[in-house]
């Protein structure tokens, strides 16, 4: 009986460790799993809005995610090479608002209930136009800024929610 106990018990503190690894990797910037343990440990656990979205699409959504980090590196590289014809159509191209962008953060808004996703999407996708707009322009400092900006407010919306 307290061989049973202790599986148990083992059982639910490593599923604790897995939600907490799994938040870590979407939201904490350190990436430090270790981190994310200690706090759940602390009895300080995730307390960002789960967004409520099937498990697919959470996939999908995530799956977009890594697209966007793609592209933060492609605008990054094309800065670099002072390309910045292709890194102000990079930016408008893959991350600009345009209808289609804005009826998928629509939906996802509508979906959860949480009108929130949608401003704070909406404020990601401006930005890479304004970013767009510095770099077709010729201004490579202030696209550099736009991008800084810009990274920032993908981590406002991770702040915020989770899966
Ligand atoms: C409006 C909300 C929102 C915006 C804006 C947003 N994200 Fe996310 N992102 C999320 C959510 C929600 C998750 C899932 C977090 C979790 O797993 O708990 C996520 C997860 C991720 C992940 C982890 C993917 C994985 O495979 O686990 C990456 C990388 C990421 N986002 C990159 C970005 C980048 C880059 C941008 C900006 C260009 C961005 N995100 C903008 C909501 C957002």
């Amino acid at each position: 009986m307290k061989k049973i106990l202790f599986i148990l018990l083992a059982g639910v503190f490593v599923g604790g460790c897995t939600i907490g690894m799994g938040a870590g990797t979407g939201g904490h910037h350190s990436g430090v799993s270790i981190g994310a343990s200690t706090e759940l440990n602390a009895g300080n656990p995730d307390k960002r809005r789960e967004l409520k979205l099937p498990a697919k699409v959470k996939v999908r959504q995530k799956a977009k995610m890594r697209e966007h980090m793609q592209t933060l590196s492609d605008i990054t590289r094309a800065i670099y090479e002072n390309d910045l014809q292709e890194a102000g159509t990079i930016a408008h191209e893959r991350l600009g608002w345009n209808e289609k962008e804005e009826k998928k953060c629509k939906a996802v808004s509508e979906k959860t209930n949480e009108p929130e996703f949608l401003k704070l999407g909406m404020a990601v996708h401006t930005k890479a136009d304004e970013l767009s707009k510095y770099a077709l322009a010729g201004d490579r400092d202030k696209a550099i800024l736009a991008l800084s900006e810009l990274i920032n407010r993908c981590n406002g919306c991770h702040k915020v929610f989770r899966h």
